[in-house]
């Protein structure tokens, strides 16, 4: 397993931008890929990583919310979509290892209706909700190119974003 650089909005926002595509076939290469992000995710550390967030473009997701506290539960998606989501919203404040230090408040629908390929390609269908279900919703966003700094005003995403660029510039 190796742990690859997360791509974030100062350097590489056209990259974060773009849609992912959807996997052919869920094979041993696609297993490497998905080890290296939760290795990844887990070093960072955070909660959930879409491909696209390690450059790339294809609609893989991997996700823990274990937090540490306990066993890992490591989940993998592969091609997830959302067959339906409740009209009922909750805001939750998030972050994003793409947009560093920037949290804020957004509206996801408190529960989805999920269908995707795991991590040995076998089809799931099942429900989520809590902090799966606001997780997952931020995770297919990255998917379609869309973070969740999008969801704000223009103003709060422009600050968040020079922010950021600030922030690395201090790093740096
Ligand atoms: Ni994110």
């Amino acid at each position: 397993m190796t742990l690859r650089p997360i791509l974030t909005v100062d350097g590489d926002l056209a990259t974060l931008k773009r849609k992912s595509a959807p996997v052919a076939e869920v094979n041993d290469g696609l297993r490497a890929l998905m080890d290296d992000m939760l290795e990844t995710m887990y070093a960072a550390p955070g909660i959930g990583l879409a491909a696209i967030q390690v450059g790339v473009p294809k609609r893989v997701i991997v996700m823990d919310l274990a937090r540490g506290e306990g066993p890992p539960q490591p989940r993998h998606f592969v091609n997830p979509e959302i067959l339906w989501a409740s009209e009922e919203t909750v805001p939750y404040e998030e972050g994003c290892l793409s947009v560093p230090e920037i949290f804020d408040e957004v509206e996801r629908a408190t529960k989805v209706l999920l269908r995707y390929l795991d991590y040995y390609g076998e089809a799931v269908e099942e429900e989520a909700d809590g902090l799966y279900a606001v997780c997952i919703q931020h995770e297919i966003d990255h998917l379609d190119g869309i973070l969740f700094i999008d969801h704000l005003s223009r103003l709060k995403r422009d600050r968040a974003v020079s922010k950021v660029k600030k922030a690395a510039r201090v790093v740096a």
